[in-house]
């Protein structure tokens, strides 16, 4: 099939490599001319790992530009992935939503066109797409806009650092709209992930034992609810872990093992239940307080999802608490962090704990060190009032420092020799914000060591 893709950040881009990798002619459609030059170079603009390789692998069935009149007319499916960042009360700033909307409709041919709608949008958004493609369409062609085109809602579940895996072996597809016949097109798009058939990529093999992928239609409202009611429900899983590893500190229980014994009760299972700073990132913030936003405007009070915001916010400051309480003076002291990026394998810094926990280090007087493996350069270009010592390796950081907090949970940071870095530093006193280290270990070695179940 012919598709188009507006806007190539993370969700666009990986989902037009994976589209033209299943054997449809992809064009890939960006405002940002730097960024186009640079794809069509073959350059990716962001740290995600096989982006590269898929794009590369793909590169006959992919074309990046500028001009929706290069793309939309000739498309049967185009998909909407620009950015939809927090605005103003936390209901997201949807601008470029609708200059893509309008763009779509000033371009669409005669022939039945499926716009969808893959950027997380608040409830309701469909159809104010729809309306949005239909004004420009008419004032362009003059004429009614029936039969043109479609809308249909397909949230992405991609996770950065995983989203290749996660864009060719999902767990399910979620499909919303109004007519069987835009399903139906939606299907034979997918139809290769839904049946899993198409040769696995070298670099990326199929899971062992997975069959046919779900694929489920549902109405507008309900796949734009299930995106945020999905991202909501992660963000209170890691939060609740949270809770229950404060008071395991409290109570002397080791929380990775708690996390164990209830995440192997099926109706609970064992993934997200990583307690530590808690989560950061483009989307649990945002589809929270966008969930909380909705909820407000309905008359809801959506207390679980607010209490779970509340709970993350709470980690970023339970950091800066434990040092107090270790150290009793934080002004001139210094201290390393170990990773900036939000999560590891990815260098996206929004959201990110490291910048939180920063700042309020600085705003106590304290001097702050950093070191990520791929997030560095991003950090120091993006957040250029911060005032943080970026460090070329991790060993800077403990150089001098009074406390090192490990941050991001970067495997690299397991191996470090840590029995030779204590003695660079001033006080050997680690805070291990993502239950990555073992404490007997560290301890041997002559650490003292901090969690924040502990
Ligand atoms: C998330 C969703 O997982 C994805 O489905 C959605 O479409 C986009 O948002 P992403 O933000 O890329 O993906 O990362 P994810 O792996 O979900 O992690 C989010 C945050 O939660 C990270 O900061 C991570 O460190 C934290 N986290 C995750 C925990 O603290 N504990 C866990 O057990 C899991």
């Amino acid at each position: 099939m012919n598709v188009s893709i507006i806007g190539t950040g993370y969700v666009g881009l990986t989902t037009g490599a994976c589209l033209a990798f299943l054997g449809h002619k992809v064009t890939c459609v960006d405002a940002d001319e730097n960024k186009v030059k640079a794809l069509q170079a073959g350059e990716i603009p962001f740290y995600e790992p096989y982006l590269a390789d898929l794009v590369s692998g793909a590169s006959n069935n992919l074309k990046f530009t500028l001009d929706y009149a290069a793309a939309i007319p000739q498309s049967q499916v185009v998909f909407i992935a620009v950015g939809t960042p927090p605005g103003a009360n936390g209901a997201p700033d949807l601008r470029y939503l609708e200059a893509a909307a309008r763009g779509i409709g000033e371009h669409l041919s005669n022939e039945f066109t499926v716009v969808v709608n893959k950027s997380t949008v608040p409830i309701g958004s469909g159809n104010w797409v729809g309306a949005l493609v239909r004004d420009a369409y008419e004032k362009r062609s003059g004429g009614k806009s029936n039969g043109a085109f479609a809308v249909a809602s397909n949230p992405e579940f991609l996770r950065e650092g995983s989203a290749i895996f996660d864009s060719l072996y999902p767990d399910r597809i979620v499909v919303g709209c109004a007519e069987a016949r835009t399903a139906e097109v939606l299907y034979s798009l997918y139809r290769p992930l839904v049946d899993q058939d198409f040769q696995a990529p070298a670099f990326l093999a199929r899971p062992e034992g997975l069959g046919a992928v779900p694929l489920i239609a549902t109405d507008l409202a309900s796949a734009e609810l299930v995106k945020y009611a999905a991202n909501a429900f992660l963000a209170l899983k890691i939060s609740y872990i949270n809770e229950i590893g404060a008071l395991a500190g409290k109570v002397g229980a080791d929380i990775g093992q708690v996390a164990k014994g209830i995440g192997l009760d099926a109706r609970i299972g064992t993934r997200f239940l990583q307690a530590g700073i808690g989560w950061g990132g483009s989307c649990f913030g945002k589809d929270t307080s966008a969930l909380v936003a909705t909820a407000a405007e309905y008359g809801l009070d959506a207390q679980i999802v607010k209490a779970a915001r509340d709970v993350n916010q709470r980690q970023r400051e339970r950091v800066v608490e434990k040092l107090l309480g270790e150290l009793k003076i934080l002004k001139g002291r210094t201290i390393g962090l170990l990773g900036l990026a939000f999560k590891p394998n990815t260098d996206d810094l929004r959201e990110a704990p490291a910048i939180d926990i920063a700042k309020k280090l600085i705003e106590r007087g304290a001097r702050v060190k950093a070191h990520d493996p791929v997030a560095a350069e991003r950090f120091k270009k993006e957040n250029p009032s911060i005032e943080v010592t970026v460090c070329p390796t991790p060993e800077g950081v403990f150089r001098d420092s009074d406390a090192v907090v490990l941050v991001t949970e970067w495997p690299e940071y397991r191996e470090l020799d840590w029995d030779g870095l204590r003695p660079t530093m001033r006080s050997a006193i680690v805070l291990d914000g993502r239950n990555l280290l073992d404490r007997a270990a560290m301890e041997k070695a002559g650490y003292r060591f901090l969690a924040l179940a502990s």
